[in-house]
């Protein structure tokens, strides 16, 4: 059945502001002639679904249209591979085993049941494509100031959801117990572990004791599956809710043009289209990563021998792990890497608190400060995540 939302014909219309509100949509015609079969069914439907106040809400929604508009769909994009996620990891769960026989399982998944590589294959590509997506959006929303007032929530949210797409990157690289998933997470929770003060309580409580053994291989199961997904999604739906409460926010430079000079697209249908082709995109990267480059499963970890040379933990934590090397060399013995976690913990609050130093849409001494605050976080991350490669 078809749609014919009146708006999709409308010629875009300016971005909704304080100054000048959205154009009052045309009146929503139901689908089909009246009387016909289908817009009885409509009707029908409608009596009971309300779909016309639907309709009503998605002919209101607005999307901006400028030359940096190719940055909105990035949250979208993240949000289509968490739904990725989500379908490949439940089935995988149909066959993984925590406990003793996890390696055997994801074994048996790779080697033995039919499609599983291809479904563990799609999970690990899509969970690196998720994080890669979810910093593209951080970082192209910062620049855009998208965190100023009224979206200080929609920022802290997002900040949330960023340290827990990071956690369910880390918790999983665990669960297939091969070599390079053992000693790297082994490696990542002792950096974790130089926090001044929570620290060490906290990489206890996540290894269940002093080592990595199999009770943190079913604690970070417990995570990985269900406790990250239950705070992960209130979150994401505050997040969403948000977004579609505020509409989205436009750079500084369509700001400051006269409002009738801007403009914006209908969301449904015109913008939707556009957010799914992406998805479509999105989908192919993953059908052609994980089909050419299958994610491979190493000997099963061996706690007693010694780790491989040049170990390291997964590319998104290789710059934390860059820099607390090099704190480590310039201050040697523990000061240096404690020191470098400070330095972290430091910076991740400043980058919560953004929208309280930059609050104003004035482009200010705040406002650059802000900017070259971020330009700078960049460029920390991906110099050092080169550096750390390098240095291997
Ligand atoms: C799994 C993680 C995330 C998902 C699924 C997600 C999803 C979305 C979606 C669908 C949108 C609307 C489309 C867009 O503007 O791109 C959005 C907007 C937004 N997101 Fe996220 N997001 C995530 C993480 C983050 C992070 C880490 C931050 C920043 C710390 C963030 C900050 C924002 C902001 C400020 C907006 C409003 C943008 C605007 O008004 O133009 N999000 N998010």
């Amino acid at each position: 059945m078809e749609l014919e939302p009146a708006v999709t014909s409308a010629p875009p219309t300016a971005a909704p502001t304080a100054e000048a509100p959205a154009q009052a949509p045309a009146k929503l015609e139901p689908p089909g002639a009246p009387g016909s079969r289908l817009r009885r069914l409509y009707e029908w439907a409608d009596e009971r679904l309300g779909l016309t106040e639907l309709r009503k809400f998605a002919a209101k929604k607005t999307v901006p249209e400028h030359r940096h508009a190719f940055w909105y769909y990035w949250g979208g994009i993240s949000l289509f591979l968490f739904i990725v996620q989500v379908l490949t990891g439940v089935l995988l769960l149909v066959y993984f085993r925590p406990g003793p026989e996890a390696y055997d399982s994801v074994r048996r998944i790779t080697y033995e049941i039919h499609f599983g590589w291809l479904v563990r294959s799609a999970h690990s590509w899509s969970a690196n494509l998720m994080v890669f997506a979810v910093f593209v959006h951080m970082f192209s929303a910062g620049l855009m100031k998208a965190y100023r007032k009224p979206r200080e929530f929609t920022w802290w949210s997002g900040v949330v959801l960023l340290l827990l797409t990071l956690g369910f990157g880390f918790s999983g690289y665990l669960l297939t117990w091969d070599e390079v998933a053992y000693f790297g997470t082994k490696v990542g929770i002792e950096v974790a572990e130089k926090t001044p003060v929570l620290g060490r309580p906290y990489a206890n409580l996540l290894r269940g004791g002093p080592d990595v053994n199999e009770n943190t291989l079913q604690r970070f199961f417990a995570l990985h599956v269900v406790i990250f997904p239950l705070l992960f999604m209130p979150v994401l739906v505050l997040h969403l809710w948000l977004v579609s409460k505020h509409g989205n926010a436009v750079p500084p430079s369509e700001e400051a043009k006269p409002a009738a000079r801007r403009k914006s697209v209908p969301f449904f249908p015109n913008f939707m289209m556009k957010d799914l082709a992406m998805w479509l995109i999105a989908l192919n990267v993953i059908a052609i990563f994980a089909s050419f480059f299958p994610w491979q499963l190493g000997s099963q970890a061996d706690p007693l021998k010694p780790a491989p040379v040049g170990i390291h933990p997964e590319w998104y934590f290789m710059s934390s792990f860059q820099v607390l090397k090099i704190f480590g060399d310039w201050f040697p013995g523990a000061a240096g890497e404690m020191f470098g976690m400070a330095v972290f913990t430091l910076g991740l609050g400043l980058w919560f608190l953004l929208p309280l130093f930059d609050p104003s849409s004035k482009n200010g001494r705040r406002a650059r400060l802000a900017t070259y605050f971020i330009l700078f976080a960049l460029a920390v991350l991906v110099v050092t995540t080169v550096w750390g490669y390098l240095a291997l």
